[in-house]
């Protein structure tokens, strides 16, 4: 037995009605993380850790033999892994997402029909311009020092290139143009994405960005000419999962990832790249609150009460440990309320014989595990779906202190059915 497979067997649960639609599937290991993403043409124009990778979209595309022509659906869609992935298996797709950066770098990729030739001319021209000043600003992102996290020259050159990109006429292009500038936002500054938060580091050598913005460029439009037009259609627009804005009985598939239950704020990891698009704090500050209750920052209100066995399971079990996470048990239960409220209002837009996939990772609390894929198992069936079955592709070790290897948690794919 492998050590994953001895993972496995040991990460599942002895009783539960759903603990039997667990299935081991260790070839998704890596194709739910962002991994082979970072190597595939347009794919990798916008590094975001938290997407999943373009192959599990055609698998389960295949696996489930989603009808050809279907409409695939992606309600957190990031930065359209899901979107383009179906695209260019001839699906039309459509996705949202809360926060306009994933939004704009997912419909940027699936961008297609370019004016090759004013491309590369608009890339060199751009690229050659003598610096001068802006009158752009950046709006402050309200939670991180502005000034450590870039120096002056970068934070100006940032914003003279942006203000020469807002003026290129040809949209297609200047949404290009932004991207590669979005993209290398990170690597200009003074941060780190680590760990699911922003920290500031001082970086010894940063690279000017004009080199790292040209370099790029180049890279993308190498891209852009290999790229052949799909002619289907597949777009990203801003909106909020738990009120899909879809007509009913219009999905084919629903592949997607939630952001996992791990307290991950993402207004505030990608905060430097969003408020860039963004024009003041507030607009930030609201994004958070609107945002899944995953997190801290999202906000609180008080809702029904689930009906959920394993989660009352759950929640009583944190009470009777010590949690050194404050206000984790609010974070759980408003998690699964927005879960819910989204797939109850998904079901009437889902096709008959259709199927919603989730990829979740379980969440591990000290002397706790809370199964987010056996909870959202129960309910998709309360929420009238049929939970098929629950891939298991990936099986770690929960640390506690970073060195007691303490139990097996998983991260799996559910797969609820609309019959
Ligand atoms: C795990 S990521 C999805 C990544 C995506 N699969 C990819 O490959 O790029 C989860 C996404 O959910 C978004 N999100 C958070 N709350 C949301 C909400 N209420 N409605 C829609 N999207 C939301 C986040 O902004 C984030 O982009």
């Amino acid at each position: 037995m492998s050590r994953t497979e001895d993972l496995f067997e040991l990460s599942i649960p002895a009783t539960g009605k759903y603990a039997g639609l667990l299935e081991k599937k260790p070839e998704y290991e890596e194709l739910v993380t962002f991994a082979e993403n970072k190597t595939e043409p347009v794919y990798n124009w916008f590094y975001y850790k938290e997407g999943f990778s373009r192959t599990l979209v055609w698998d389960l595309l295949k696996e489930l033999s989603v009808p050809k022509g279907s409409l695939v659906y992606d309600p957190f869609c990031g930065t359209g892994t899901t979107l383009l992935a179906a695209k260019q298996m001839g699906y039309p797709a459509i996705g949202s997402d809360i926060l306009p950066l994933g939004v704009f770098v997912a419909n940027t990729k699936l961008q297609e029909g370019y004016d090759v030739e004013l491309l590369q001319k608009e890339i060199q021209a751009i690229t050659s311009l003598k610096f001068g000043t802006t009158s752009l600003k950046w709006a402050d992102p309200g939670f991180i020092d502005m000034r450590k996290a870039f120096s002056r020259y970068a934070r100006n050159d940032i914003l003279f290139f942006q203000e020469k990109i807002l003026a290129i006429e040809d949209a297609k292009i200047r949404n290009f143009m932004m991207l590669g500038l979005l993209s290398i936002v990170s690597e200009a500054s003074n941060t780190k994405k680590d760990g699911g938060v922003l920290k500031i580091v001082q970086k010894r050598h940063l690279p000017p960005v004009r080199y790292l913005l040209r370099n790029r460029l180049k890279r993308m439009f190498k891209d852009v000419k290999k790229t052949e037009p799909t002619g289907v259609h597949a777009e990203a627009r801003i909106g909020d999962a738990r009120d899909p804005q879809l007509e009913d009985d219009s999905v084919g598939a629903c592949i997607t990832s939630p952001p996992y239950l791990n307290y991950i704020d993402y207004t505030k990891l990608y905060g430097l790249e969003l408020s860039l698009l963004l024009s003041s704090t507030r607009e930030l500050i609201d994004l958070r609150k609107r945002s899944l209750r995953s997190h801290v920052g999202a906000e609180y209100k008080k809702e029904n009460g689930l009906r959920s066995e394993k989660l009352k399971e759950t929640l009583q079990n944190l009470k009777e440990i010590t949690i050194t996470t404050s206000r984790f048990p609010e974070v759980l239960t408003g998690y699964f309320e927005d879960m819910y409220i989204h797939l109850e209002n998904l079901q009437p837009k889902m096709q008959h014989g259709s199927y919603a996939c989730y990829v979740v990772g379980n969440t591990c609390l000290p002397d706790l595990t809370v199964d987010v894929d056996l909870i959202l198992a129960e309910l998709g069936e309360q929420a009238g779906y049929t939970a098929e079955k629950i891939l298991v592709a990936k099986t770690r070790w929960c640390d506690v202190a970073g060195i007691r290897k303490e139990r097996p948690v998983r991260e799996s794919i559910v797969i609820l059915k609309k019959e």
